[in-house]
């Protein structure tokens, strides 16, 4: 396993592994049809031109498993923080991916000195994502009461979290 900055390359295969999870879990904001392929790489280099980064997991293949999105404020004000989504190809949750490149991220911000603060929001369905970022220290700094509406038009919360990095 390697972890690496992202290349544009590389937006395809983030897409690929966003487009499953979006299918297959009640963890994100977007659904299946607001997902789009061309919109990845666009993405991708508007927040490097911004100050921001993408790093991915490679498998012993090169194949990519996983992505962090760090995308900082465009703002002034919001300047400081940097807002994280990130995703792990199913067949491979649970080996510590997700603890590689969100360490990653956390080491990328930190040597960032003008970044102050990562941020995130995870809903409250979702315990893994949950009990990875409590580990690597982020707290919970509020709680958007039913925010979420799942497929099945149950609601659920949206759990804002936050680590001091500088
Ligand atoms: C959240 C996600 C990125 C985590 O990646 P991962 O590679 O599985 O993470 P890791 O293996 O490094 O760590 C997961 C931790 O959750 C724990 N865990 C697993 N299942 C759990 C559960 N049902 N409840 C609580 N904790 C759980 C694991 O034990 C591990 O903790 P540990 O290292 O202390 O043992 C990945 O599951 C994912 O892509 N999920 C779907 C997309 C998503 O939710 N993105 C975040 C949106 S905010």
């Amino acid at each position: 396993m390697n972890c690496r900055l992202a290349t544009v390359q590389d937006a395809i295969h983030i897409y690929n592994i966003k487009k499953d999870l979006v299918a297959n879990t009640n963890f994100f904001i977007t659904i299946p049809p607001e997902l789009n392929s061309q919109e990845e790489e666009f993405l991708m280099k508007r927040n490097f031109d911004n100050g921001g980064a993408t790093f991915v997991m490679e498998d012993e293949k090169k194949s990519i498993v996983g992505f962090i999105f760090l995308s900082k404020g465009s703002r002034q004000r919001v300047s400081h923080v940097v807002n994280i989504g990130m995703g792990v190809k199913r067949e491979n949750w649970s080996q510590g991916i997700g603890t590689i490149l969100l360490n990653t991220g956390i080491e990328w911000a930190q040597k960032n000195s003008g970044i102050k603060k990562l941020a995130l929001g995870v809903f409250s369905n979702n315990p893994r994502a949950i009990k990875l970022y409590e580990k690597l220290g982020f707290k919970v700094e509020g709680v958007k009461k039913d925010e979420i509406k799942l497929n099945d038009e149950n609601l659920v919360d949206d759990i804002l979290m936050g680590l001091k990095v500088n």
